[in-house]
């Protein structure tokens, strides 16, 4: 009889072991699906991999993320991809070696995807950073601006400083165009913005394309020739210095779709060393109000930029976080959900996530101190930018 009680002892409380250790798999990952309060925001990590440190915006993105999650009492780290996936997937692993409960990713490319379903197997949150990861749609979120937006704020920029509205078929005016990194779906959403703007322009004659003209992103094999690998500046500059003494050789350019401001700047410089653009540069686009594309607007070369408030967005994305991690409803102010016009944006090729979007705005020299007033600058920047 003993024995049999004591049998029976072992048995109960292996079954509570047992359950215990269902229990916390599964709130792990009722978590992950918003549903139960578990997470304790003094104790949980939270891992931050970004991209790359070439484009300045990123390293930013970087210390608002990690400041605004100590801020909210979790324990945090970013790490940078250095625009190669397979580093950024080690420090992924290595996040979620360390116990993350969440991840935001700002990915390279959808090689990705396997750390994505590391983390799923380890009951950790993945919220896609401004670019969405592709291939797979197993996972909590994707939170951006509105690309799509960003893109026909950037054919606004052109079509109002080269006013093409006046423009004629008779005296035309030239563009050459280029696009951002082929593996970051945020490049396609860029491009069509603009090209929904600056097409009716192009197809009344008024507005010329010199060079590769995809009349749409998925033109592949013309997207690809404008297309800037890992949105690499020396890459946009080669190409620029080329044109200028290929297609665009027995024209001069009135302006370039540059999708972003490290690229804008690659590009000015291949303009600049050209004695025909010495007196006149070109028109140019851009986006991420980066400062030292703020101070080449200010000085008249850049044109404009697109300014996405990234230190509102690692709020938010952080806030999402902790909404998740907590399983407290989301609700994030400022920000939208995906859906009507920009639908596609959630678009991970394999089903739609649920996407939250930010508001972009357009900014030129007219409009220069909105990110400035915004406190988008540290105070010795903002000095220089006043
Ligand atoms: C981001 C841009 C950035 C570009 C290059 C895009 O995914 O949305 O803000 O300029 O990547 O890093």
């Amino acid at each position: 009889m003993k024995k049999i009680l004591a049998v029976l002892l072992v048995l109960l409380i292996a079954g509570f072991a047992f359950a215990g250790g269902n229990n916390q798999r599964s709130s792990g990952s009722a978590a992950s699906g918003g549903a139960s309060a578990s997470a304790s925001a003094s104790q949980a990590f939270i891992g931050l991999a970004m991209p790359e440190t070439h484009v300045q915006r990123w390293v930013k993105d970087g210390n608002s993320l990690r400041d605004e999650a100590v801020k909210r009492g979790y324990r945090a780290e970013v790490q940078y991809g250095d625009a190669n996936q397979a580093t950024q997937n080690q420090q992924i692993e290595s996040f979620l070696t360390q116990g993350a409960k969440a991840l935001i990713i700002g990915n390279i490319n959808d090689g990705v995807g396997s750390v994505v379903s590391s983390a799923r197997r380890e009951g950790a949150i993945v919220i896609a950073y401004d670019r969405i990861i592709q291939g797979t749609n197993d996972y909590e979120y994707y939170i951006t601006f509105n690309n799509y937006k960003v893109g026909t704020l950037q054919g606004e920029i052109i079509a109002e400083a080269l006013n093409l509205t006046a423009a004629t078929s008779a005296a035309p005016k030239h563009i050459t165009l280029f696009a951002g990194s082929p593996t970051d779906a945020n490049a396609n959403f860029f491009f069509q913005g603009a090209m929904d703007v600056l097409l009716p322009h192009i197809e009344r004659g008024a507005l010329q394309v010199v060079g590769p003209f995809p009349r749409h992103y998925t033109d592949t094999a013309n997207f690809q020739r404008i297309a800037t690998e890992n949105w690499q500046p020396a890459i946009a500059k080669a190409r620029m210095e080329a044109l200028l003494i290929g297609d665009a050789r027995n024209v001069t350019l009135d302006a370039v779709l540059c999708p972003n401001d490290t690229l804008a700047r690659a590009i000015i410089e291949a303009c600049k060393a050209d004695a025909k653009y010495q007196g006149k540069l070109p028109v140019t686009s851009g986006q991420d109000a980066e400062f030292d594309s703020m101070m080449s607007i200010k000085n008249g070369e850049q044109t404009g930029t697109v300014f996405k408030d990234t230190a509102k967005l690692a709020e938010a994305a952080v806030m999402l976080a902790d909404q998740l991690l907590k399983g407290q409803p989301v609700n994030i102010p400022g920000a939208v959900l995906a859906a009507g016009a920009t639908t596609e944006i959630a678009n991970t090729g394999r089903g739609y996530v649920k996407t939250l979007l930010l508001d972009p705005i357009k900014v030129t020299r007219a409009n220069l101190q909105v990110p400035v007033q915004a406190g988008f600058f540290p105070d010795a920047e903002a000095a220089q930018l006043r």
